[in-house]
């Protein structure tokens, strides 16, 4: 869709609200990180997150938009959040869906390990999946690849030797990234029989993702594995800016799963999703770094000045920004 160009702003179009609108949500996510980092290496996960939550919910409530949030955090690890259903901005702007991890990574965070993130998405009103908070099988590759060259339902070994093939390399070129858990012991095994090799992770599955469509960077082809499925539905959200593949299905295990999903609108509960399904229409992302990673820098306080970095993703242009921060007046930027 073409830009709308600079005398079209008097009349504001749905464009150039959602393009005012993404450096809004770079400040959501920017003071809900240096929030977040205040705790960071404290230990306490809790507050960690607590305060990346208030930070993000008192920065969403200033924007002009008549938003729900769709994608919380809580529910699994009763973590204090932004709950599903809960109204956000000022309910005068357009109808918007959110989906929030104010902290991705909160023990990433409380040990000061790479990697934490503040992250949010926002998109038109019913475009993203309405998930509870259980875990998602996922796959993702990054763009540049016929779509269905991998599948969820193909075995690893079918998926790293296709997407060996499409890419013109040897399926032991292939990097496959994994979160490090017990469960994905037969997966690691998989994918180290066919000569593939593992980057494991201990937490912070959306930048996993994220990592495959920046391939050349990061040196990441694959994500496999089974991570939160809000986590999945906001890297499914970032992933389509850029024009990568995801796949993912909700792991409903037991009938009281099953029955919250139903209560949620899933009446599949075996479903697969493609990554425009989790995300089925125009949608802005944004995440700032909390701790130092391969995306982007954690937040740095130096005196009166704090340092943020922000990546931001639109899916309508498939434009990246990545911002700098400086923020200065620091007591009133963490009290306002
Ligand atoms: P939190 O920030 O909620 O702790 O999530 C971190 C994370 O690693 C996610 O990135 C990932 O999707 C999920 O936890 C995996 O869950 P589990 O730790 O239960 O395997």
């Amino acid at each position: 869709m073409a830009e709308p160009t600079t005398n079209e702003i008097n009349v504001p179009s749905k464009e150039v609200i959602e393009r005012i609108l993404s450096m809004e949500l770079v400040r959501v996510t920017e003071r809900a990180a240096v929030s977040a980092a205040r705790w960071r290496g404290r230990g306490d996960e809790k507050a960690a997150d607590q305060a990346a939550v208030d930070a993000m919910r008192r920065e969403l409530n200033k924007l002009p938009i008549d938003g729900t949030i769709v994608i919380g955090e809580g529910e699994r690890d009763e973590a204090p959040m932004l709950f599903i259903g809960e109204k956000v901005g000022n309910g005068k702007g357009t109808k918007v869906d959110i989906a929030v991890d104010p902290l991705e990574g909160t023990t990433l965070c409380a040990k000061d390990m790479p990697g934490a993130i503040a992250v949010m998405a926002m998109a038109p009103a019913g475009s993203l999946l309405y998930a509870p908070d259980v875990y998602m099988d996922k796959i993702a590759i990054g763009p540049g690849y016929s779509k269905g060259v991998v599948d969820l339902d193909a075995t690893p070994a079918d998926n790293i030797h296709a997407l060996a093939k499409a890419k013109g390399v040897k399926p032991n070129e292939i990097n496959v990234l994994i979160l490090d858990r017990p469960r994905h012991a037969g997966l690691i095994e998989s994918v180290r029989s066919t000569g593939a090799s593992i980057r494991l992770i201990t937490d912070g599955d959306v930048a996993g993702v994220i990592f495959t469509a920046m391939q050349s960077v990061t040196g990441i082809d694959l994500y496999l594995g089974s991570g939160g499925a809000p986590e999945g539905v906001l890297a499914a959200a970032a992933l389509r800016c850029v024009g990568g593949q995801m796949q993912g299905r909700l792991i409903l295990d037991t009938p009281a799963k099953v029955e919250r999903a139903r209560g949620m609108g899933i009446s599949d509960p075996k479903r697969k999703y493609d990554m425009e399904e989790l995300a089925s229409d125009d949608v802005i992302v944004s995440a700032t770094g909390v701790t130092d990673g391969a995306l982007m820098h954690g937040v740095r306080f130096k005196g009166d000045v704090i340092e943020t970095e922000t990546i931001v993703y639109r899916s309508i242009t498939g434009t990246v920004r990545r911002i700098h921060g400086e923020h200065r007046e620091l007591s009133k930027f963490l009290l306002d």
